[in-house]
């Protein structure tokens, strides 16, 4: 039997990252007692191991020190993730240094050594270490301290049992989760490999099956949605099993293992440009070229300097960058991320019909059947003709994102690189639910991370979205579907079919 027990101890806010000199205030959430648990690594991005010997250094330390590792995790105070830990005020210290506190929730019974982080007072700030409960009385809100000499003030602020809750997805994550989406969330567990569609690599804080507008990550609602019903259709199978407090944990451990790949991403693509082995080939190959060229025209030329030598300037210049300039970028990756996952969490993110579900008659399926087969929208190019999922854009060969250069396979491909086909409309499976609104959002903002584009807002009225989900949601139904059969067997269905 495996327990973990978790004890906090807090970093000093001064703590300087190994070049970055970020002041990082973070809580090393460390797990003790669980025997010689699985030898679990995150790994580093491949950007990340191109980079010159320095730079790949400080882009690993600032990741250690941020988020630790599986088995020492690291809780920094800046991401918008629920740690866990209940909230609490000390309301009187008695004279044996018996505090009385009042917890902003209900307790369930809290163990021996579990962490106390000062969050307000003279046991709190920079060189501060957290205390541990010996005895916590639930009935009298009694609390003793495991170091007597430790003694708080009336009004101070804490958090027992900070990280629990993220302890306790790692715990999930490393269960249920991991073998397919591996120990870095980067969709390469032992099983994945050999799945279609692949797990889900969420290193790039994208998820695709969303109920937030076009450009805004996914909330917790969505996460939840998906790990209780699973994503039909393909091998992410229903937790529905796992418990209430479970299930809420793998979902904040989901999101900080997109926030720590995200964070990677964008710190590591900062750095490539001037600071990769690849780059830096580049140039010095760049430079040869235009030499040998000069010394054949017996123009006057400095050789330029070695590949070797190249990099050791390099490393000089990252040393300079690191000082003065890398503090800056990592204040602000941190910054838009934690904005950007706030964000997703408001009212305003979520998509919300402004009109009502237009009525599902034949006039409406008529109108949505007109709109996938126009130019406005091009549904027919990917659904098809059919609806069955083969239209012309499944044969063409398409560029790479922001580049030129294309893929080697036909057909559509997601932000990962991997080959996809639009959805078969003729089925009635849908991945990202099967609500009528689930299938507005999926055609409002569309599929995040793929090509299926977004026309809420601009291309289509919300009006036009309705017809669209009353056409899609009949194809099923019409034999033989067929988009491209005008008006067509759709109107012998009733007026208005039974839902
Ligand atoms: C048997 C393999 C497997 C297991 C186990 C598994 N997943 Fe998945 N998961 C997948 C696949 C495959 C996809 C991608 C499906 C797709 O692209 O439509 C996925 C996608 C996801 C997504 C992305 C949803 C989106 O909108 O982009 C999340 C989040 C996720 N899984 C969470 C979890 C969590 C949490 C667990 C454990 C509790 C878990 N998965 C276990 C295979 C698995
Ligand atoms: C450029 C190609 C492209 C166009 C244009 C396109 N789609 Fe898609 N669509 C896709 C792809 C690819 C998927 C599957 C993405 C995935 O699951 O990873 C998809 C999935 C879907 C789904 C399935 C949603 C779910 O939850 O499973 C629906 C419904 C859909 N599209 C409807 C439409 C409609 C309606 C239009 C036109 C208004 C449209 N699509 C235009 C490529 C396209």
């Amino acid at each position: 039997m495996m327990f973990f027990k978790i004890s906090p101890f807090s970093r000093p806010c001064s703590a300087r990252h190994a070049f970055g000199g970020l002041l990082a205030c973070g809580f090393t959430l460390l797990s003790l007692g669980c025997g010689a648990g699985p030898p679990a690594e995150f790994k580093f991005r491949a950007t990340t191991e191109d980079l010159i010997s320095d730079a790949k250094k400080s882009v690993k330390a600032t990741l250690n020190d941020s988020f630790g590792t599986p088995n020492d995790l690291v809780a920094w105070e800046r991401l918008p993730v629920a740690y866990g830990g209940i909230n609490g005020t000390v309301e009187s210290v008695t004279d044996d240094k018996s505090i009385v506190v009042k917890l902003d929730e209900e307790a369930g019974k809290i163990k021996h050594g579990t962490g106390v982080v000062w969050l307000t007072g003279g046991l709190s700030g920079e060189k501060s270490k957290p205390s541990h409960v010996a005895i916590f009385q639930n009935e009298t809100s009694q609390l003793q301290l495991v170091n007597k000499g430790e003694s708080p003030a009336a009004g101070d602020r804490f958090i027992l049992g900070f990280g629990e809750q993220l302890q306790l997805g790692r715990h999930v994550y490393m269960k249920n989760c991991m073998h397919c989406h591996g120990v870095t969330g980067d969709g390469a567990g032992p099983t994945g490999e050999f799945l279609n569609p692949r797990p889900r690599d969420y290193r790039n804080g994208q998820f695709k099956f969303t109920s937030t507008r076009a450009g805004e990550k996914a909330n917790r609602d969505d996460l939840h949605r998906i790990v209780a019903y699973g994503i039909p259709g393909t091998y992410m199978p229903s937790f529905l099993l796992l418990g209430d407090k479970e299930t809420k944990a793998v979902i904040e451990y989901v999101r900080w293992l997109a926030i720590r790949g995200e964070f990677e991403k964008r710190l590591t693509a900062e750095l490539s440009s001037d600071y990769s082995e690849k780059s830096i080939a580049d140039s010095t190959a760049k430079a040869n070229t235009a030499y040998a060229e000069k010394q054949k025209n017996k123009e006057e030329a400095e050789r330029p300097p070695s590949l070797n030598k190249a990099i050791k300037t390099a490393n000089g210049e990252f040393a300079k960058f690191a000082k003065e300039e890398l503090p800056a970028v990592i204040e602000e990756t941190v910054d838009i991320l934690a904005q950007a996952w706030t964000r997703a969490e408001e009212a305003d993110s979520i998509i919300v019909p402004t009109v009502q579900r237009v009525e599902d008659t034949v006039a409406s399926r008529e109108r949505g059947r007109l709109l996938y087969m126009s130019d406005k929208t091009k549904c027919y190019t990917c659904h098809g003709e059919t609806g069955r999922g083969d239209g012309g854009a499944t044969e063409d060969f398409w560029p790479k994102p922001g580049s030129t250069e294309k893929y080697a396979n036909r057909g559509l491909h997601d932000e990962w690189g991997n080959q996809l086909k639009p959805r078969n409309l003729t089925l009635g499976q849908y991945r990202g639910g099967r609500r009528p609104v689930d299938l507005f959002r999926r055609m409002y903002a569309g599929i995040k991370g793929t090509p299926m584009p977004a026309f809420g807002g601009t291309a289509l009225k919300d009006e036009e979205i309705w017809d669209l989900v009353n056409f899609v949601m009949s194809l099923p139904y019409s034999r033989p579907p067929s988009p491209a059969a005008p008006g067509g067997n759709m109107a012998k269905l009733d007026e208005k079919p039974a839902h």
